[in-house]
């Protein structure tokens, strides 16, 4: 195991009825007049927006309110919300909603407080030295950006998803009610589910010794796929929706890459297909994710190899560490489709997907070369793509 440093400082206040603390919790960090940040109409429709305005006012907290943001969330969003902040003077952002909310709100943070554009951050060109305060009401487990130094902003100009992170954006605190996540269609529940095991993926793929951080990540991967296949048959199930919300959290605030070298080539190359065809970022991982498993198993198969008998479940009895590992992916692929997604990148988008046009873009977002379980260049993404098709 290398050295880490575990930086979590969110306070979770898991379970029923807890948004109604929103204000309390925002008036003991000092806050008194905020940005309300949150998406298009479902926080609305289920009365979340008016309950989380009572808890304001009740706490005597005067709010502006930036609604309307979208899936994969574009600049000209945070830049309308950093002119809100700055011309009102906010002391506190509250993101409600999921992971395109947040980050939305976590990049005007980081605006709001300085006279360096924003965007500068993400491509590296300047560095934040400060942030406003950011609390959160999660309504979708997925993203798991309600406990990550992450956030991921798309520039509507040249089409660039490209994700930056520090630690000056976790969220102070993190609100998170199963019962706020009934509303999703399965589509959502179910990308949400691809994206959390991902984001475990990204730390578990590694050359890194564990054995202890990889028990408890396996731990949690097969807990995602019990409970994601539970929710399928019955949606309304509170536990197996609290499980899911908390698996969500751990499996992006750190804690199951602490000691490792950590992955991200899968993440990378899918930011590239919902920037580009504007698809929700889980359904372009479904795709994504065992097309890389197929790629790297040649090169390096160890840790595949354990994925397959630990977490897909795999009898290794009388067969090869190939056909080990292509039962194991193909047991992944039949978890997805048995969520109601697609695993060809073609079908995802509806057409010939412009593979050369994203490994262009992803070069010049990411550099040339990807990854660390096994380092990928350009040329290996493109295969990855391909293999996704
Ligand atoms: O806008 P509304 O009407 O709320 O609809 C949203 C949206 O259409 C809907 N939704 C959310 N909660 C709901 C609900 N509908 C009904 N009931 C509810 N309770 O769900 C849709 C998707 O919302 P979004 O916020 O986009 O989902 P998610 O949390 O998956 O976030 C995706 C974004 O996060 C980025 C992704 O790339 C993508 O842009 N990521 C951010 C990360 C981070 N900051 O650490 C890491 C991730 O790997 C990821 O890249
Ligand atoms: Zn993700």
């Amino acid at each position: 195991m290398n050295n880490f440093d575990f930086y979590s400082p969110t306070e979770f206040v898991f379970g029923r009825d807890t948004q109604k603390k929103t204000g309390k919790l925002i008036s003991n960090l000092g806050a008194k007049n905020i940005l309300l940040v949150y998406g298009g109409h479902s926080a609305e429709k289920s009365g979340l927006i008016d309950e989380i305005k009572n808890s304001l006012t009740e706490e005597g907290i005067s709010f502006h309110i930036l609604k309307g943001i979208k899936p994969n969330p574009t600049d000209d969003r945070v830049y309308e919300g950093i002119d809100i902040a700055k011309k009102n003077a906010v002391d506190f952002i509250l993101a409600v909603g999921g992971g395109s909310v947040i980050d939305t709100a976590k990049a005007i943070a980081m605006g709001a407080v300085t006279d360096i554009d924003f965007w500068k951050f993400y491509i590296r060109e300047a560095v934040p030295e400060s942030a406003l305060p950011i609390g959160v009401v999660l309504t979708i487990p997925a993203a798991g950006s309600e406990g990550s130094a992450a956030t991921v902003i798309t520039k509507i100009d040249g089409l660039r998803k490209i994700s930056y992170s520090t630690n000056l954006i976790r969220p102070k605190f993190a609100i998170l009610n199963p019962l706020l996540t009934i509303t999703l269609p399965w589509f959502q529940t179910a990308c949400g589910i691809v994206d959390m095991l991902c984001h475990i993926f990204e730390r578990y793929f590694s050359n890194t010794p564990a054995p202890l951080v990889n028990s408890y990540s396996e731990a949690i991967m097969t807990s995602i796929i019990d409970r994601a296949m539970t929710l399928r048959i019955n949606p309304e199930d509170y536990d197996a929706r609290a499980d899911i919300m908390w698996a969500g959290t751990l499996a992006h605030n750190g804690l199951c890459g602490v000691g490792k070298e950590e992955d991200w080539a899968t993440h990378r190359i899918e930011h590239e297909v919902s920037a580009f065809y504007d698809v929700t970022h889980g359904a372009g991982l479904a795709c994504i994710a065992p097309a890389w498993m197929t790629f790297v198993a040649k090169r390096n198969p160890d840790m595949l190899w354990r994925f397959s008998i630990d977490v897909m479940g795999v009898n290794p009895e009388g067969l090869s560490t190939e056909e080990i590992i292509e039962k194991g992916i193909n047991a992944l692929k039949e978890f997805y489709h048995g969520l109601g997604l697609t695993t060809s990148l073609r079908e995802l988008v509806g057409k010939e997907p412009d593979i050369d046009g994203m490994v262009k873009s992803l070069e010049k977002n990411m550099g040339s070369t990807l990854g660390a379980y096994v380092p990928l260049s350009m040329e290996d993404c493109k295969e990855i793509y391909r293999l996704a098709l």
